[in-house]
């Protein structure tokens, strides 16, 4: 599916804060849901009249999501095919219906509702409201990120069909991360959990995913989103915004609508300020004056594709491995910072060839035996470390290829020892 053009900062909604009702006794498949939730579920329709202008929770956004697969299925079903006019028919079984409550607000905070509401049990008039808003100020940080993907294809087949590919795509995605930590011994940044969620605005950037407790939305994604839409829902989620900030170097940039709390004007100003630059740094070899010019020292390097492609191409000494990378336009490189140290989306593995098939992907478990000699001065500094920990994939040959510059004992080590730079999956 092409990919709609218009601008995505700004386009997300302004809302304060965010209400998710998660079915609590039966599974309510996406499939299932009628391109307006309110003509299937009582609870839904009361809390989005309570977030109309002047409502209890005007500023409030309201959607549903699926709830556990593993629940029974309801009897009878909702109706997909159920018009949006009308209202559920009054049964004590509807109104029953258990939900957990999600509540998200603008300053990173998540809370759930102690127990399972019902219409029967909702809090009435503003105590909802209040509540919350105490809750969130009690909360703690969460060691949880939710990244919730719109698959609500009664409300658009675009949504239905890129946004179940993205909810699929993200599920084997957390999937093997947690056995990745698994392997390396090591508790993952945090528990994600990917879940679907009704119509949220914005169609025609299907498939949109939000991003929570960080409040961020993302529109025009595709299944190769996934590992960075993971790496930003494993950030760190506060709400300052500032350098010191991790979780405003790891936004997704280019799928970035917008965020919980900020106005369509200044998420427009947010990206101007906090978005990848327009122009990436490029090298630039100084002249040698009064003479003819200097020719660049070029020197050939070999980077291996993550599906077994070998690319040998020339690079400027002193130049970095990712703007060689770029410059060659080589995959999974993508550099969003334009290698200030500020994103981790120039991740690669430089290693040495596997002793018994040098052609093979390389040793990912352990530097170059010779890393001090090839690296000097660009040996893993303490701030390239801390960002990497938000690279999906780190093992002990992470580098970050905007901190590696292009040396003739690079190169030789390249062309001579089978030394390599081998590139992600994404
Ligand atoms: S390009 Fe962003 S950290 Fe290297």
């Amino acid at each position: 599916m092409p990919y709609d053009p218009s601008p995505l900062p700004g386009s997300a909604p302004e809302y304060k804060a965010h209400i998710v009702l998660v079915p609590a006794q039966y599974a309510r498949e996406s499939m299932t849901w009628p391109s307006h939730m309110e003509s299937v579920s009582p609870l839904f329709s009361e809390l989005s009249s309570r977030a109309k202008k002047g409502g209890s929770l005007d500023g409030y956004a309201i959607s549903l999501s699926e709830g556990d697969a593993s629940l029974p299925e309801a009897q009878p079903a909702w109706d997909p095919h159920r018009d949006k006019a009308m209202r559920p028919p009054p049964s004590q079984v509807a109104e029953d219906e258990m939900y957990w409550l999600y509540a998200y607000n603008d300053q990173g905070k998540f809370v759930t509702w102690p127990e399972p509401i019902s219409l029967r049990t909702l809090p009435s008039g503003p105590t909802l409201r209040t509540t919350l808003e105490r809750m969130w100020k009690e909360a703690k940080d969460t060691k949880e990120a939710h990244i919730y993907v719109c698959t609500h294809g009664m409300r658009d087949c675009r949504c239905g069909v890129v946004g179940t590919e993205l909810l699929h795509t993200l599920r084997d995605q957390v999937a093997q991360h947690a056995d990745t930590c698994k392997q390396d011994n090591k508790a993952p940044a945090k528990q994600v959990r990917v879940m679907s969620v009704s119509h949220v605005g914005g169609h025609k950037w299907a498939a949109n995913a939000l991003v929570y407790p960080h409040g961020d939305w993302y529109g025009n994604l595709r299944t190769s989103d996934a590992p960075l839409l993971l790496r930003a829902a494993l950030a760190p989620a506060s709400s300052r915004h500032d350098l010191d900030d991790l979780r405003e170097r790891l936004v997704l940039w280019p799928r970035w609508r917008g965020r919980l709390g900020l106005t369509q004007a200044e998420q427009r100003e947010h990206m101007n300020e906090w978005g990848p630059p327009v122009v990436y740094t490029a090298h630039i070899t100084p002249r040698a004056r009064g003479g003819p010019s200097a020719a660049p020292s070029q020197v050939p390097l070999r980077f291996r594709s993550y599906a077994g492609e070998w690319f040998e191409v020339m690079g400027t000494i002193g130049e970095s491995l990712m703007e060689v990378a770029r410059r060659h336009d080589l995959p999974s490189i993508e550099a969003t910072c334009g290698g200030s140290l500020e994103c981790a989306t120039c991740h690669a593995y430089i290693c040495d060839a596997q002793k018994n098939d040098p052609m093979a992907r390389g040793d990912l478990t352990q530097k170059p035996a010779k890393a001090e000699q090839l690296f000097g001065t660009t040996e893993l500094s303490d701030d390239e470390d801390d960002m990497l920990e938000y690279a999906i994939t780190r093992k002990p040959s992470s580098r970050l290829t905007c901190q590696v510059r292009v040396t003739q004992a690079l190169s030789d080590w390249m062309m001579k020892e089978g030394g390599r730079v081998e590139l992600n999956q994404y």
